[in-house]
């Protein structure tokens, strides 16, 4: 029997999970559960990075001992994945036994091998990060991403040869093509191995300043680098180096991250793989960042999307759903209530709670709830298979590519064809002409179908899936179930038995309270009537005349346009304003324009906006636009006028 191991990142326990952590396990667990109904033997890794200084900081802020403190947000993590349905298969701590001693065996065959060396070393050194920087890399002096200064920190430690395996994980890469996938971040790790000589990596830190770790086996003053004692979590958890789990799962291990962890794990983790003769890993899979109103999701700015709230809110398979349609693997995409209602309205509620609830009650009412046998076929029951056994094959193939919402999008087009299908075959007629036997053809079809759609939704909303069986008369087991068969085999769902009279799995719900003035304005006033104080509210909702005076509106001519280096959605957009020099707006116009739509037009910029960093650029203005339902179209003057002129 096929395998198929799938990981995600081992979570660091300096913060709660959050809808970051959620996404990337409920991939995991919807590829574990796609590749279990395909027939293959699955097994899905997770767990928690609890070493290093970050958590030794984090602990003593909650007035903890690392230990404590570990073994409190670690049962936050291992409690949260079944209430999202993740079904891990292990969930490994780095402060286990089993672990300790695999990275110590690890660390003593490089080192013996001659691979680890001792050096001084000096650098800039980034508490936040736990790492070192160089000159080069420092914004203002400040470490990029947290935005304070690192510490001048020289000290001798162990380093590792990474440097040495450069040529071979670049011909590893180059031989193997998605080895790193989707094929951007194979572009990004190819780029960095060809843009300069790889250096070594520190891979160790003394005593007197960290103890928080795993002692080198070769010398007791110095502790692991955080970073080499977690990736090695991947194999430690299988029983590396005789465990049969090792041998049957790490020849397919597929490695889920996102973005930020790209680095360490194309480089550093091939590198030590292979510096410990150990074969590098099957696949490693990188999906891009969830942003919040397009801003990074961050426990500062307090736009960190708790994932039980959502599930509480609006149901477990309405927010598994939402999160695989929505995010093209491997780009960045915003997280709204406001998307997930629209979806859960369209896709789930009209869509296909619509075919469960019209096919079941017509069931009711024309077979007593009886599952008819299905008498000859006429030309839109072939059609009908057709068009399912093309959305069932689209299924699998982008699901196998982990392009979720092009899977999902193939079996809509099945759930919308069928409901199509109801309204061609009108059963209602047939009923009514007493035409029986073809009544019973266009019922087993359409229930035959839910069948399969049901199945095919396990991996992605296993709740709903066996709910939505249930209601079909079918007790749920992956092992009964061969996916990749459906598409050929018709007819599974057995006649005679009862279903259920209704399927109410995915009601209608409202969207969250408005946020726009103009909506914010609408509903103070209806509440109005209750009393002043509402009124004062909606009063509060306009502006004055003066307040749109200070709005400095300019049209320009945009000079240059850029793909922003760390956000797909996001352009950098140079526009000249009449003055000295074009100034750079970062704009969420990606999706919608490709750079050289944009040069040469001339686009209205709200000027005096306080300049602020967009994902470390800086943006000084907004360029207006409207969003349609095709897209996107540029607010501005209608004739052309000089740069700079200023809208009243
Ligand atoms: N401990 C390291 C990983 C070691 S793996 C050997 C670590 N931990 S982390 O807690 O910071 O988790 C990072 C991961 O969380 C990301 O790679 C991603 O899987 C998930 N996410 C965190 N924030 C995210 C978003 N905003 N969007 C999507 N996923 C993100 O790094």
């Amino acid at each position: 029997m096929d395998s198929f191991y799938i990981t995600t990142p081992i979570y660091y326990v300096n913060a709660k999970p959050h809808l970051g952590h959620a996404y990337t396990t409920i991939v995991a667990d919807s590829l574990s559960r796609f590749h279990k109904l395909m027939g293959r033997e699955s097994y899905f890794l997770t767990g928690t990075d609890e070493h290093g200084d970050k958590i030794v900081k984090a602990a003593e802020a909650n007035g903890q001992t690392p230990q404590e403190y570990t073994d409190s947000i670690s049962a936050l993590f291992r409690n949260l994945w079944p209430d999202l349905q993740c079904e891990h298969d292990d969930f490994i701590r780095t402060t286990e036994p089993r672990h300790v001693k695999v990275v110590q065996e690890i660390l003593q065959k490089v080192y013996d091998k001659g691979d680890i060396y001792f050096g001084e070393y000096g650098g800039h050194y980034c508490y936040g990060c736990e790492r070192f920087y160089t000159e080069k890399e420092l914004v203002d002096g400040k470490c990029p991403d947290h935005l304070t200064e690192p510490e001048y920190i020289s000290e001798k430690n162990y380093f590792f040869k990474m440097g040495k395996y450069q040529d071979w994980l670049r011909k590893h890469i180059q031989d193997n093509p998605d080895f790193i996938r989707p094929e951007q971040y194979r572009n990004e790790v190819m780029s960095l191995l060809e843009s300069g000589a790889l250096e070594d990596l520190c891979i160790s830190r003394p005593k007197s300043r960290l103890t928080w770790g795993i002692e080198l086996p070769f010398d007791k003053d110095y502790v692991t680098y955080v970073w080499f004692d977690a990736l090695i979590n991947y194999i430690s958890a299988l029983g590396f180096p005789d465990g049969d789990k090792y041998k049957q799962y790490w020849p397919v291990a597929n490695h889920m991250v996102a973005k930020d962890i790209l680095k360490p794990h194309a480089i550093f983790w091939p590198t030590m793989l292979k510096a410990a003769d150990i074969e590098p890993y099957q696949h490693l899979n990188v999906h891009g960042y969830w942003l919040i109103k397009d801003t990074k999701m961050s426990k500062s700015l307090g736009n960190v999307v708790e994932p039980l709230k959502m599930k509480d809110t609006y149901g477990l398979s309405a927010f598994r759903y939402f999160l695989l349609r929505e995010m093209s693997f491997g780009q960045d995409s915003s997280f709204s209530e406001e998307a997930l209602v629209g979806r859960l309205n369209a896709d789930l509620a009209n869509d296909l709670g619509n075919l469960f609830n019209r096919t079941l009650s017509m069931t009711h009412k024309y077979f007593g709830g009886v599952v008819p046998r299905p008498e000859d076929e006429e030309i839109e029951d072939v059609e009908i298979k057709k068009l399912g056994q093309q959305a069932m094959h689209t299924y699998q193939d982008e699901f196998t590519q982990l392009r979720f919402p092009r899977a999902l999008e193939g079996l809509w087009e099945l759930v919308r064809g069928l409901n199509k299908y109801i309204d061609t075959t009108a059963p209602w007629t047939l009923f009514k002409e007493k035409d029986m036997s073809r009544l019973s053809t266009v019922i087993y079809v359409l229930l035959e179908n839910m069948r399969k759609i049901a199945v095919h939704l396990w991996p992605v909303m296993p709740e709903a899936s066996e709910r939505m069986l249930e209601q079909l008369g079918i007790q749920f087991d992956p092992r009964k179930f061969v996916l990749s068969k459906e598409p050929e085999v018709w007819g599974l769902l057995e006649s005679g038995h009862e279903v259920a009279k209704t399927s109410n799995l995915f009601p209608r719900v409202d969207l969250p309270e408005p946020k726009t003035p103009a909506e914010t304005a609408k509903k103070e006033a209806a509440k109005s009537a209750k009393g002043a104080k509402s009124e004062k509210k909606a009063e509060a909702a306009f502006i004055e005349f003066e307040d749109f005076q200070k709005l400095d509106l300019r049209v320009g001519t945009v000079v240059s346009v850029e793909p922003h280096p760390d956000a797909d959605r996001l352009l950098l957009v140079k526009v000249d304003l009449g003055e000295d020099e074009p100034r750079q707006v970062v704009a969420g116009l990606a999706e919608f324009f490709k750079p050289e739509d944009l040069e040469g037009r001339q686009v209205t910029v709200v000027a005096n906006l306080k300049p602020r960093k967009l994902r470390k650029q800086v943006s000084q203005g907004m360029i207006l636009a409207v969003k349609t339902e095709e897209g996107m179209e540029l607010l501005t003057s209608t004739g052309a006028v000089p740069n700079g002129s200023k809208a009243s």
